[in-house]
């Protein structure tokens, strides 16, 4: 099927609506070499019955152009297993992807870039979980679900940023091991008595943010408001206002009558929140993940028109990284 990518008057009209609602994100100039592949990506979505799923993280064009439903993790894990059609699509990294396909083993599940990676699911594996487990036996082991299928498998519980104390607070045991973000653990070790053994895993995007940033940006900006993730590095997290997952972070500015926001995360975040909040002065500086920046509308359209880019995951490792997720979604929704 031969896909025409020019900037008719036909694209031109049918997406002029959206460029209307994110016009301030993506500059004029710039919509003519995006709207085509908007407008294919809508027709043949629909045509192919594909749902496309999207994390906080994407940026604009992808987010507010096509995707079906957005949200963070764990929003994305318990809205995937509602999906109707028989293909879904992930706009965000690997192991999102692959928590789709754990949820809904008979459909098709497509990631456009199987490059699209995270550094904290590549900081351990299952052989690591292993280990973990015969040095401390009969410690519970509660996994972020920044972590590969295989990982999943070797653990009883999953979690999300968004539900992490939930979980380990329901175990109710006093020791368990949080795998594999650090700073994370060190974030939930204060909100809990039941003692950590963790991982040193961090995120490459998270990790990078300082606490003299936020203290430099609350002299300019006094009245500030300042909303960080909680991979940062714990000094960060002192200095802010209110910590949690990108959909609690979302949750937050909805609620706040905060002019200056910093939102200490992935920048497609400012990006994605600034179009519903236009009044809100959105500081800068974010970081980019490199992983999520992988999806692209053009990698989009090429996987859906050419029905590659499928998540394969061994039938054993499916059934016993479900349960964990099942689980969390249980106790931690
Ligand atoms: P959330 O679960 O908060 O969406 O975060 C996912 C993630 O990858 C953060 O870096
Ligand atoms: Fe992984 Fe960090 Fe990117 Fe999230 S922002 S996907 S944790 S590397």
């Amino acid at each position: 099927m031969d896909i025409n990518l020019e900037f008719t008057t036909e694209v031109e009209t049918k997406t002029n609506e959206l460029y209307k609602r994110i016009q301030n994100s993506i500059p004029k100039i710039e919509w003519p070499t995006l709207a085509p592949y908007i407008y294919e990506i809508n027709q043949l979505k629909k045509d192919k019955g594909v749902t496309i799923l999207a994390h906080n993280y994407q940026s604009p064009e992808i987010y507010y152009g096509v995707a079906d439903i957005v949200g963070d993790s764990l929003g994305l894990a318990i809205e995937g297993e509602k999906v109707k059609t028989d293909k879904i699509l992930m706009c965000g990294v690997h192991f999102m992807a692959e928590t789709a396909k754990i949820m809904s083993p008979e459909k098709k599940v497509v990631l456009p870039n199987f490059s699209a990676g995270c550094s904290l699911a590549e900081s351990i594996t299952a052989e690591d979980v292993r280990k973990l487990k015969k040095d401390n036996p009969g410690i519970p082991v509660v996994t972020y679900v920044n972590t590969s299928a295989d990982v999943k498998a070797e653990t009883d519980i999953c979690c999300t940023s968004a539900n992490a104390v939930k979980i380990i607070e329901s175990l109710k045991v006093k020791k368990v091991i949080f795998l594999p973000d650090v700073y994370l653990a060190k974030y939930v070790a204060t909100k809990t008595n039941v003692e950590i053994i963790s991982w040193n895993g961090k995120c490459e995007v998270h990790e990078q943010f300082t606490d003299s940033e936020i203290f430099e940006l609350r002299k300019k900006y006094p009245s500030l408001k300042v909303i960080s993730h909680p991979e940062c590095p714990p000094d960060v997290i002192k200095a802010s206002d209110f910590t949690g997952s990108t959909g609690s972070m979302i949750d937050y500015v909805k609620k706040t009558d905060a002019k200056d926001i910093f939102l200490v995360t992935e920048c497609s975040m400012s990006d994605n929140i600034q179009i519903e909040n236009p009044d809100i002065n959105f500081v800068k500086p974010c970081n980019l993940c490199p992983h999520m920046k992988k999806i692209t509308l053009k990698n989009i359209l090429q996987s859906i028109k050419e029905e590659k880019n499928f998540i394969e995951i061994d039938d054993k490792i499916v059934s016993k990284a479900r349960g964990a997720i099942e689980k969390m979604i249980v106790v931690g929704r």
